[in-house]
């Protein structure tokens, strides 16, 4: 365990927490009653979402895009949650600044630029130069940056990942990546699977199927980048808040999956031991 981070000196920014598996960090981290700084686009969204008259929750509002926004929200900040993303295909939440026709969306996968140059907050926008953006204005103490990445980084050829990636999801992902493991921050880099359970935020066909693991499945960690399934965001959200207390998952990249029968309790100690 690591006495650190139940210190009173901690504040801990979850960027992203307004999105589904943000939004689980945020509950969880306040279950455990640890200082929360809301790091958000839209103070509407967080006012909706949260009674965060009744907790200890400090909103900044800012954009991944812009550092002085990060800049003022990084003031205290002990350990960082950092769930953003958008959608791997193109769609509203890339902002575009023109609508782009079928044809450049075909074009595109083979020319990246051609959407890149329309889309304020596309893959590369948000995945990569965002994520960089927040590791290069993070304090130099921090005791860690928690990431949330994806699996099929390393398997970007394979199908199904190389449809996911036919917009550079994957590639910016683990520009991200990269970036992090290379800052010198201690990190934990975790990477689910499709998500399952709600609050279901993405445009997939889990979230059309509403899927669900029921509480049933269990956590199953793997590295390496070889496990493939579902990944329950209630699960993914813990993961990222329970490992801030072992020093097992200091720089360390791993995939999280829900398969199997689940256990009574997850022994989280248990599985980090294993990375
Ligand atoms: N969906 C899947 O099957 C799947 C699979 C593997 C990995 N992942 C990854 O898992 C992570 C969590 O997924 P999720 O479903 O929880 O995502 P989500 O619901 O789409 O949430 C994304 C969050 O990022 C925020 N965001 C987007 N652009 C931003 C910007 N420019 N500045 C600041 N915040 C920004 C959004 O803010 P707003 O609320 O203001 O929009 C939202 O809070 C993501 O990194 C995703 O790529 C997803």
């Amino acid at each position: 365990m690591n006495p650190v981070v139940n210190s009173s000196e901690n504040m801990i920014l979850v960027v992203g927490a307004t999105g589904g598996v943000g939004q689980l960090v945020v509950g969880k981290l306040l279950a455990k009653n640890l200082p929360v700084r809301i790091f958000t686009r839209n103070r509407d969204k967080v006012n909706q979402m949260f009674n965060h008259e009744n907790h200890q929750v400090d909103i900044a509002i800012g954009d991944i895009r812009e550092s002085d926004t990060i800049t003022s929200a990084m003031v205290n900040v002990t350990s960082i949650i950092c769930c953003t993303g958008t959608s791997a295909f193109p769609s509203d939440k890339w902002q575009f600044t023109t609508s782009p026709n079928f044809i450049d969306v075909a074009l595109s996968i083979f020319n990246r630029d051609i959407l890149e140059g329309k889309a304020k907050n596309s893959p590369m926008k948000v995945d990569s130069e965002g994520v960089k953006r927040l590791v290069s204005l993070a304090p130099k103490n921090l005791h860690r940056f928690v990431l949330v990445s994806s699996c099929g980084i390393l398997r970007k050829n394979e199908f199904p990942f190389k449809i996911l990636n036919l917009f550079g999801v994957l590639d910016a992902k683990k520009q991200g990546e990269d970036f992090l493991i290379n800052s010198g921050i201690p990190y934990t880099i975790i990477r689910p699977a499709r998500l399952i359970d709600g609050p279901y935020t993405s445009s997939d066909l889990n979230t059309l199927l509403q899927a669900t693991t029921n509480g049933k499945l269990n956590v199953v960690l793997g590295t390496g980048d070889q496990i493939s399934g579902e990944s329950s965001r209630i699960d993914v959200a813990a993961a990222c808040v329970e490992s801030l207390f072992y020093e097992t998952t200091v720089n360390k990249v791993f995939e999280i999956v829900n398969q199997g029968e689940r256990t009574n309790t997850i022994d989280w100690e248990r599985l980090f031991s294993q990375l």
